[in-house]
């Protein structure tokens, strides 16, 4: 049993985190990273706990195979995958560059649905022979392998399980089934997993896994529910980067299962605390910047600025946030000053800079500080110094 399928089979609860950040993540225009920045990447997946890191597609490219071949070499407790097409090639070359993986995985895969099979114009049998003879190479190669139906989602089902069934058999470790185009909805997610797991033989012996798109903005509830429906692997990226609306988005899935265990009794490895600074570096080194009001890891994920909320949070910061701040790893919430902030959360602030202001120099500086926010979209830190010296000079 390779160590993925021991995991999961010590643990029921255990959803094994497949990280694609580098080769799902990286296949959106414009986010190509260098060899330096995906080994940098590679380590800090590897360091937070992800399970199985997708280094890439070793034969699109020279680049790509240096660089997951060098990410196999430094590994330490994570998987490490290439993904291939289904075809001999594509394999050996992938095979190539994981083999020096403490654990290496090969992943192949080929476009099911009537769109898909109409590409390499290949009938149903046809593809069913091409699965199978694939699947085995690649199993000759490695003992963890993974096979993906592209496009499951919109596979008609007999065709889908006809398929699953030739690669379970051909020796496939985890199957994956991907709604490549974000299609799905979480009903449907998880009924087809559970169906999967029911109806082929030998589904409950191997690891199905869930790879999600957000083109309707549904691709964590999507891997939420197929984990529900029986997946223990859930395929994401950091920030959710990703072609078109990007994949699933890794903070999302491990905050969701911390967060609202009680209602989604499933745990990670992931060290959560280790998530704002990968998103960051992500960030940068994709050229991707995290929108301001994104789940988790935006600017704005944990601040605050209308009055009512202000002193909601200085009072009690459960009244406003379902989780800790350093448990995504910042040091505190951060309550912007703008107009719609109260005398509370500026007295607050004052405070925090060094200023014990009560009274009359408090209301003050406070309608000082509206008269400038009034202007001002956001009023910093220097701007409310520059009004305690101003305070200062006019008494
Ligand atoms: O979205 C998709 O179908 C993929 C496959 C290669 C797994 O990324
Ligand atoms: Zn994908």
């Amino acid at each position: 049993m390779n160590p993925d399928t021991a995991a999961v089979a010590r643990e029921p609860e255990r959803v094994l985190i497949f990280d694609t950040t580098l080769r799902d993540g990286e296949q959106s225009p414009g986010a190509t990273m260098s060899h330096a920045e995906k080994l940098e990447i590679a380590e800090l997946l590897d360091d937070m706990g992800v399970d199985i890191i997708e280094a890439g597609f070793p034969i699109a490219s020279e680049g790509d195979f240096a660089a997951v071949s060098e990410i196999a070499k430094r590994s330490k407790t994570a998987t490490i995958c290439g993904l291939a097409r289904a075809n001999l090639k594509d394999i050996d070359r992938a095979w190539e560059a994981v083999k020096h993986a403490g654990s290496p995985r090969i992943h192949t895969f080929i476009g099911t649905s009537p769109l898909h099979r109409a590409i390499p114009n290949l009938t149903q049998d046809e593809m069913a022979d091409r699965i199978h003879e694939t699947v085995t190479h690649a199993r000759n190669l490695c003992d963890n392998v993974q096979w993906s139906p592209m496009d499951a989602t919109r596979t008609e089902w007999e065709y889908l399980k006809r398929v699953v069934q030739i690669a379970i058999k051909a020796g496939a470790t985890t199957i994956n089934i991907p709604d490549t185009v974000g299609y799905t909805a979480p009903v449907e997610s998880a009924d087809l997993i559970r169906r999967l797991i029911a109806e082929v033989e030998g589904g409950e012996d191997v690891i199905f896994a869930t790879h999600c798109h957000n083109d309707l903005g549904m691709a964590t509830a999507n891997s939420l529910a197929a984990v529900e429906g029986g997946a223990r692997q859930v395929e994401c990226t950091i920030n959710g980067l990703g072609e078109r609306a990007g994949n699933t988005a890794l903070e999302e899935v491990v905050m969701a299962m911390k967060v609202r265990n009680d209602i989604i009794p499933y745990t990670t490895r992931v060290d959560s605390k280790k998530i704002m600074h990968i998103s960051r570096r992500v960030a940068t080194v994709s050229g991707f910047p995290v929108q301001f009001n994104k789940a988790i890891v935006g600017k704005n994920a944990f601040a605050h600025e209308s009055g009512i909320h202000q002193d909601g949070m200085l009072k009690n910061a459960k009244t406003f946030e379902i989780m800790r701040p350093e448990d995504v790893g910042l040091t505190q919430t951060s309550l912007v000053m703008g107009k719609h902030s109260g005398r509370a959360a500026l007295r607050s602030k004052l405070k925090e800079m060094g200023h014990d202001v009560e009274g009359n120099q408090l209301q003050d500086i406070f309608v000082r500080f509206k008269a400038l926010a009034d202007r001002k979209k956001e009023v910093y830190d220097e701007d409310i110094e520059a009004l305690v010296r101003a305070q200062g000079a006019a008494e």
